[in-house]
């Protein structure tokens, strides 16, 4: 006897079908796994056989065989436990094989029968859904997770007992309601705000800058002058997360298996703070089942690097790739693995290792050893942040005063506004945003007047600009000119670019 379940399996933060196809025949007795299967994949026989024993249906002494197909590609996780499971009993005819078709089903089996959560159960619903599949049977404990995929029925179950008795159409579940709509609406509030940022004019104008044209960014000044702050403000002052990339960057965290019935879904844009301690696996995603790092945590948010010269040169040269392609290629196994990393960058630095530079009052650092803190960052990297920014300390009668600073609501649709231009701008291109604008696309929509072309000509002179900052300068003043709702880029667009570019 035969019979065929539609499972998943998971490539990156995709998901692709696998068909779990059991067949039980008179033979020697034995239980094999086949199909290209990863080592916790072959475990399932044993967990299975013990599950069913102990919920009351010992498996039968015959010629068990499973295969996983497609057979060409690696399956690895702990997912298959459950339909092979269901797989036998419909072989032994305890299933109606009827109740399994176009259904999906996916789950974790204990010895003692419960069905326990897995990794990545957001991309395989999508991909059922995808495939036209009606109905998924997943963990409890992942239901949530799997209830914001629209138009497919999402069953949660507890224990194997509970999923055959489903099938057997003996006790009834309902299935878990779609809440993306509401779970979107809720995620909209942030926890900082710029109306709590006091004074830092500059950072705030280039927060605001780098936000609406998606540009990388660096700030330095002394410590206390609020730059972890500024930071955090910035994803409040980006657009809300659409449904779509919610989706998208929530299948990130779902393989990396971090959700809970109480964070089932990422509703803000990310901000991911990674310390300066950080490996270059654990910031760009790697191992040997490959894992997103902190570049896909970010993915659609922020990316915080604070403390920038701590970091190891190897760290930081493995961002490069990411930043140019805004995704992650991680090669196992004659298998390529890709997960998006598409952020923007901001990193902060203290001014010196004291961090009181250029107060010689307090600063204890001579020449030498801030050449040297200062040499940490290598060129190429500074060379790729468009916005450069020097928070001054913050005096205390900024910090006392009652003047309430502009707050992330009214920042934010200047923002968006921006990005509505942008989005008309690049339609078709295949980009979004001025920052992703190559030689090409600078040449068609940076286009200088007369009078402009000749003082950024002086401006490039008097700053030794190399040709990359002259038009990383370029692309920050289209998106000073966007913000204002210009479409020629003024004198004043360039000079402040230049100003945000050279300040370091
Ligand atoms: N410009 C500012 N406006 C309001 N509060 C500030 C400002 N700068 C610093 N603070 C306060 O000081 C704390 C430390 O600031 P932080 O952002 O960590 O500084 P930095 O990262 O520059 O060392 C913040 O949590 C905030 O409460
Ligand atoms: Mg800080």
């Amino acid at each position: 006897m035969f019979c065929s379940i539609m499972s998943g399996g998971l490539r990156g933060i995709e998901s692709f079908p696998v068909s779990v196809e059991t067949d039980i025949s008179s033979g020697m007795p034995t239980f094999e796994m086949v199909g290209y299967v990863g080592g916790e994949v072959r475990e399932a026989k044993d967990r299975v056989r013990t599950a069913l024993a102990n919920t009351g249906h010992p498996i039968p002494i015959a010629h068990i065989t499973v295969n996983l197909s497609p057979g060409d590609v690696k399956k690895s996780g702990t997912g298959f436990d459950l339909p092979v499971a269901l797989g036998v009993l419909t072989c032994m005819g305890q299933i109606d094989a009827e109740s399994i078709s176009d259904t999906f089903i996916a789950g974790e089996l204990s010895l003692n029968g419960e069905v326990c959560p897995i990794k990545g159960i957001l991309p395989m619903i999508l991909m059922a859904k995808e495939k036209g599949i009606g109905k998924c049977i997943i963990p409890q404990a992942n239901s949530k997770e799997g209830s914001f995929v629209e138009g497919v029925e999402v069953y949660g179950v507890s224990t194997l007992a509970e999923a055959i008795s489903f099938l057997k159409k003996e006790t009834d579940i309902v299935p878990v309601k779609s809440r993306l709509k509401s779970e979107l609406l809720a995620g909209a509030v942030h926890e900082y705000d710029f109306a709590e940022v006091k004074g830092q004019a500059m950072a705030r104008r280039g927060a605001q800058i780098a936000a609406a044209g998606l540009h990388n960014m660096i700030m330095t000044g002394p410590p206390g002058a609020g730059k972890t702050l500024i930071a955090k403000c910035i994803p409040s002052i980006m657009p809300p997360l659409s449904e779509e990339e919610c989706l998208e960057v929530s299948a990130i965290y779902s393989v990396r298996g971090e959700f809970s019935d109480d964070t089932p879904l990422i509703t803000r844009r990310p901000f991911v703070s990674a310390h300066s301690t950080s490996t270059d696996i654990s910031l760009v995603g790697g191992g040997a089942v490959p894992r997103p790092g902190a570049v896909s945590l970010a993915h659609k948010g922020v990316l915080f690097l604070d403390e920038i010269p701590e970091f190891s040169r190897r760290a930081l040269e493995a961002l490069r790739q990411p930043l140019e392609d805004g995704k992650v290629h991680i090669i196992r196994n004659r298998d390529i693995c890709t997960f998006p990393a598409d952020f923007m960058l901001v990193a902060a630095m203290n001014p010196c290792p004291c961090g009181h530079y250029p107060d010689m009052n307090k600063c204890t650092c001579d020449e030498a050893k801030r050449a040297r803190y200062m040499s940490k960052i290598s060129g190429p990297f500074l060379d790729r942040m468009d916005i450069c920014i020097t928070a001054e300390k913050v005096s205390p009668f900024d910090l006392r005063s009652r003047e309430a600073s502009e707050g992330s609501e009214a920042i934010r649709e200047r923002v968006m506004a921006a990005h509505e231009i942008q989005k008309k701008r690049f339609e078709g291109l295949g980009i979004s945003f001025n920052s992703q604008m190559g030689n090409r696309e600078i040449e068609k929509f940076c286009r200088l007047g007369s009078s402009e072309e000749e003082l950024m000509k002086q401006l490039a002179l008097k700053h030794d600009m190399s040709a990359r900052t002259y038009f990383r300068v370029l692309k920050v003043a289209r998106t000073i000119a966007d913000l204002a709702g210009s479409a020629d880029i003024n004198e004043d667009a360039l000079c402040e670019a230049v100003r945000l570019k050279v300040s370091f």
